[in-house]
């Protein structure tokens, strides 16, 4: 048989299973994502809140035309992956509220802590500047060598108009 015969067989397979009502999902348990880039800061780790100190964020080569624009925004949303968090970090549930222990332990999800079951980190940052493939950003507080995800500006649409957060 040839492979375009093949092809069409399955083809046609797949349409009776959807005939019978069986839906062929993809698998979204499992995610892959690659860094686009890493955190370069010179900076020690426990100056990491420091959010005065420029850290920069050097995108691979080949992805740099894809900051063309950024530089009209004075805000960007820095989202990286906590990579020195533990197996066991990560099955934390509940936590003390920024590590203070006299307040009552909360849901992970009720926290900006780094250790969760997917440890994403989001921060926004100041855009100081645009070099090339890096961008140079004010209040990243990701260590050096951490890999970054995704960078997106700062508009409107994230901005609340008021918020409340627990006292
Ligand atoms: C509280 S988390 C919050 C990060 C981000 N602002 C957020 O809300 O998702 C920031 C802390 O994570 C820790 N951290 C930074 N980079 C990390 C990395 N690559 N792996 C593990 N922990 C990291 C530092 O202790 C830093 O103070």
């Amino acid at each position: 048989m040839r492979p375009t015969q093949i092809q069409e067989r399955v083809k046609l397979f797949l349409r009776k299973l959807q005939a019978i009502g069986v839906i062929l999902m993809p698998n979204v348990n499992k995610i892959e994502v690659e860094p686009i880039g890493f955190v370069k800061r010179t900076s020690r780790d426990e100056d990491v809140k420091d959010r005065r100190l420029i850290s920069r964020v050097v995108l691979k080569n080949e992805l740099a035309d894809g900051l063309d624009g950024v530089e009209e925004f004075s805000h960007v949303f820095i989202i990286f992956w906590l990579h020195k968090i533990s197996d066991y970090e990560k099955t934390v549930l509940k936590v003390h509220p920024k590590g203070r222990v006299e307040l009552p332990p909360v849901g992970i999800f009720a926290t900006r802590a780094p250790n969760r079951p997917n440890t994403i980190g989001l921060t926004l940052v100041e855009l100081v500047k645009r070099e090339e493939n890096s961008l140079f950003v004010k209040g990243l507080d990701a260590f050096d060598g951490t890999p970054i995800l995704d960078i997106k500006p700062y508009d409107s649409w994230d901005a609340a108009a008021s918020f409340d957060v627990p006292k």
